[in-house]
């Protein structure tokens, strides 16, 4: 029905207007494609726990923003912080 579109569509631009340089995800390349995410830069990044590696895909908001990106992910922001203080 168009709202998962919508919703990416919405999630990309409140990041972009955020000023992120990049969103990184898993999901079916198949379907984030259509919304510019790729693998092409996320062969040197891993998640915390198991992943398959062909769905860790992203999509650069900033030109150049993951060049030479590589490591472990970790959750970062207020609403971590608050998690972090529940837990
Ligand atoms: C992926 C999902 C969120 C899309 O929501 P939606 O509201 O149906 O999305 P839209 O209506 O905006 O888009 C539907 C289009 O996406 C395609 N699509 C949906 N899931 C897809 C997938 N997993 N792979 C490839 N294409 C997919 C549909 O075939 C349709 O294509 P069309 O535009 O050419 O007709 C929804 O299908 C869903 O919840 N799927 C189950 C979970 C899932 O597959 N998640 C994938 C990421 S982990």
């Amino acid at each position: 029905m168009g709202i998962g579109s919508a919703l990416m569509k919405d999630a990309i631009a409140r990041a972009r207007a955020l000023g992120h340089g990049a969103i990184i995800l898993v999901g079916d390349p198949e379907y984030y494609a259509r919304f510019g995410f790729t693998a092409e830069k996320t062969a040197a990044l891993a998640m915390p726990g198991p992943f398959e590696k062909h769905r860790l895909l992203a999509l650069e908001l900033r030109d150049g923003a993951l060049d030479g990106a590589s490591g472990v992910l970790r959750a970062t922001g207020a609403k971590c912080q608050v998690l972090r203080r529940a837990a």
